[in-house]
């Protein structure tokens, strides 16, 4: 509210539910705006924030108690609880919305709203814009401008504070457990779809809400497809398998990839290349510190890999050319980082003015090097030809060396054989 000024007001709407089919919804996960912002996660509802507002600077709107429909779809936290559960200073049926939304915006100038999330929302929020501006006469105004409250809210979410941090190694934890049955139940002639299980399972059992995207079980061929899912081959002995999953905790995801060989063992080729991008890896971490940026960090795996490339045999030439011709990108076509936080990939401008962004103590990254040679790329040696390998690993800006929330997981290629 500090950051909004005064005369201004936030609207911030849950995010709508989707029917699957006749009564059936798609699992309900609440926005990450507002549960940052209240802790609160009903779905239909709705957060106005309206700074030095005399009576009701934080105001909830949500679904009455109903305790016919509460026997169905389980209890509410009800108006009451609003104020005395989420210290709300004032609550309102999510029913009466479009009678009292435009009282909300009389006598401010700003009106932070993200437009085109929602459509629905949309219309209500400018009918009620539109009834505010009709009666805004004789001193009262409504607003004249409509702000993108990411402005405001993702940069606040880009910086995690020691609580979030928490609920953050929190779902490291959770997965690093994960990954440990993952690596104990693998072997051939297993499914992909097994070890999908395994990890939703332990997810599960500890406490996770729910994996923080879809978890990727590629094994074989399947590691070079970058956002595989289908998860439903038959695993081979002589295989590696690309897994890419993480748990969501308290609101909070983790991001993780390991790559490790079905039968226990790599192969003399699989693990030249996994060894490659073990050490991108590791550079890039290094890169990780206050002023660098995530184009820093991309290029200082770059280098690294494409020095690989070359001695691997899957590219020729100068490096300093094959990196500004981007030929790298035939084996190696993604980006290094993300920001991580609620959502997987997380909110926070990449660049400022025109330039990449300097990294900050409490902000959180991915760092996710690959390489990936297509079985049908004729160009490439033929013994690397169907290998994929990423490692990824979540990591904390410090004012010193950065942090590492997922170190627990193995990734030197000898623990991950034992
Ligand atoms: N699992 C999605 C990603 O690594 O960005
Ligand atoms: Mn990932
Ligand atoms: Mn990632």
């Amino acid at each position: 509210m500090e950051r909004m000024g005064p005369q201004s007001v936030l609207l911030l709407p849950s995010t709508p539910t989707y029917i699957r089919n006749n009564d059936v919804e798609h699992e309900y996960r609440p926005d990450s705006d507002l549960y940052y912002l209240t802790g609160f996660r009903e779905p239909s509802s709705l957060v106005a924030l309206v700074p030095g507002h005399a009576e009701h600077p934080f105001v909830v709107y949500l679904r009455a108690r109903d305790p016919a429909r509460e026997l169905w779809d389980g209890a509410r936290v009800g108006l009451d609880g609003a104020r005395t559960m989420f210290g709300a200073d004032a609550s309102r049926d999510i029913g009466d919305i479009d009678s009292t939304l435009a009282d909300l915006l009389l006598d401010r100038r700003r009106l932070y709203y993200a437009l085109g999330r929602d459509r629905a929302m949309d219309d209500r929020v400018l009918a009620a814009l539109a009834n505010a501006r009709r009666r805004a006469r004789r001193g009262r105004i409504a607003p004249t401008e409509i702000v993108e409250p990411s402005t405001i809210l993702h940069e606040l979410r880009w910086h995690k504070d020691e609580a979030e941090l928490a609920a953050m190694q929190r779902a490291a934890d959770i997965s690093a457990q994960a990954f440990e049955r993952a690596f104990a139940v693998r072997q051939p002639g297993m499914y992909e779809y097994e070890i999908e299980a395994e990890l939703r399972g332990c997810f599960r059992r500890l406490g996770s809400e729910r994996p923080a995207y879809e978890p990727i079980v590629a094994s074989g061929p399947n590691a070079c497809t970058l956002h595989y899912v289908q998860n439903d081959r038959r695993m081979e002995s002589g295989d590696l398998v690309l897994v890419d999953a993480g748990a969501e905790s308290g609101g909070y995801a983790s991001d993780v990839t390991r790559t490790f060989p079905v039968n226990g063992r790599f192969s003399p080729a699989q693990r030249r290349v996994y060894d490659a991008v073990l050490r991108a890896q590791i550079a890039a971490i290094a890169a990780v510190r206050p002023g660098s940026t995530l184009t820093e960090v991309h290029k200082v795996a770059v280098r690294s890999l494409t020095e690989s490339m070359v001695e691997l045999g899957l590219l020729a030439g100068s490096l300093d050319e094959l990196i500004e011709r981007e030929d790298y990108k035939r084996y190696y076509m993604h980006g290094t980082s993300h920001w991580l936080g609620m959502d997987v990939h997380d909110v926070g401008r990449e660049w400022i003015d025109g330039a990449p962004r300097a990294l900050e103590p409490g902000c959180v990254l991915t760092v996710e090097p690959g390489l990936y040679i297509r079985a049908d790329d004729g160009a490439a040696p033929a013994e690397y030809r169907g290998i994929g390998v990423r490692i990824e690993d979540d990591v904390v800006v410090t004012s010193n060396e950065p942090y590492v929330l997922t170190a627990k997981i193995p990734k030197e290629p000898s623990a991950l054989e034992r």
